[in-house]
Parts: structure tokens; C-alpha cells; sequence
């Protein structure tokens, strides 16, 4: 268990607990503000991740900038970003489920320092992993959910909004709900 954030970076940024530390370009932590009381979670490095040791800066991620700016978020401001695995998963395969269990372990000492109000899990892996094993995003996104005196929120991957548009008026909605949670359980978000 670590005491402090820093710390905690540091260890995971030499991680070779599994395959995936031999192929990476860069590991990919994390972004954001360090205290932030809203913590997003999406599933693991792509290629423009590897390579710019960044959560979502790809195309996806220019479109979940968008969702964010909507309801007043900003990675570089008030909400912090990380993935469930921290590494590049090569051709972006799915993460394996050993890679998997290695790596929450660097997560869960994440959201156990930052201590965040809400959690929203991009996607079907992030969300099945800390929400429940059964999550089903198209039935129960946009619904909070208490775990840990934390609340959870399931939405949409923004790779799977570029796949199917139509559900991005789905998305817009989720994070609606997510902007008046935030007015009425945060204290220094907005
Ligand atoms: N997809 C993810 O789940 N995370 C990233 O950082 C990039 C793409």
C-alpha cells in the first residue's frame, strides 16, 4: 500500500508485472488532477496512447473531450482520467484476464489515494470490472450506483459512440445526469 501519489507513479511507471511491459512505448498512468473528486475509467491504452503516454488522445478521445467540455470538465482541470490497464495491449487486443488482475492492483492504490466522490467507467470492460460482472452498457448506462460509499456511473467507450453514432444522444444524456450528481455531491469540481 502506498501513502502517496507520487510514489505510487513512480513504482507503476517501471511495472514489468506482466507481458505487456516488454511491448509498451510508454506507460500510460494516467491525467489529470491529482484530487480530483470525479475519476474516469477506460479500458487500456491504443497506439496514440503508447506513444504519447497520454489516456485518450486519439480519436476517441477528442470525441469524449467534447462530452466533457459539454458538462464543464476538463482533464487538464478538475476531473482526473486513467485506464484499467496501463500498458498497450499489442494489435489492441482485448487486456487478458491475467493482465487484468496484475494490473488493478495499480488502480485500486489510484482511487484509494485519490479517494474520488465518483467513478465513471468508459465501456463495457471498465464498468464489468468495477461496477458489477454482469453490467450491460446499453441497459444500464447512465445509472448510479452506490459501492464503497463511492458512486458509480457506466457509459459508453467513446470508441463504441464512433462505431455506432446513434447512441451518442444516449451518451449526451449520461453525462447530464453526471453534471447535476457532480452539483450535488461535489464540493471543488465546479
Ligand atoms: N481507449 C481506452 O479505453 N483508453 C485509452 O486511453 C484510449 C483508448
Amino acid at each position: 500500500m502506498y501513502s502517496d501519489g507520487e510514489t505510487l507513479e513512480n513504482d507503476c511507471m517501471g511495472c514489468m508485472k506482466c507481458e505487456l511491459g516488454k511491448t509498451r512505448t510508454n506507460l500510460v498512468f494516467g491525467v489529470g488532477k491529482k484530487d480530483a473528486e470525479v475519476l474516469f475509467i477506460g479500458e487500456g491504452p491504443g497506439e496514440n496512447e503508447d506513444l504519447q503516454g497520454e489516456p485518450f488522445v486519439g480519436r476517441g478521445g477528442k470525441l469524449l473531450d467534447k462530452y466533457l467540455q459539454a458538462i464543464d470538465l476538463d482533464r487538464k482541470k478538475n476531473i482526473y482520467i486513467a485506464n484499467m490497464v496501463k500498458c498497450r495491449p499489442p494489435k489492441n487486443r482485448d487486456p487478458k484476464p491475467e493482465e487484468q488482475d496484475e494490473c488493478i492492483f495499480w488502480l485500486r492504490e489510484q482511487v484509494r489515494i485519490m479517494r474520488p466522490k465518483i467513478i465513471v467507467c468508459l465501456g463495457r470492460i471498465s464498468a464489468q470490472r468495477i461496477i458489477s460482472p454482469d453490467f450491460k452498457v446499453t441497459k444500464q448506462h447512465g445509472e448510479f450506483f452506490e459501492k464503497n460509499s463511492t458512486l458509480m456511473m457506466g457509459t459508453f467507450h467513446p470508441a463504441a459512440l464512433l462505431r455506432n453514432p446513434n447512441q451518442k444522444p444516449a451518451a449526451l444524456e449520461d453525462f447530464m445526469a453526471l453534471k447535476e450528481k457532480i452539483i450535488e455531491v461535489c464540493e471543488r469540481t465546479y
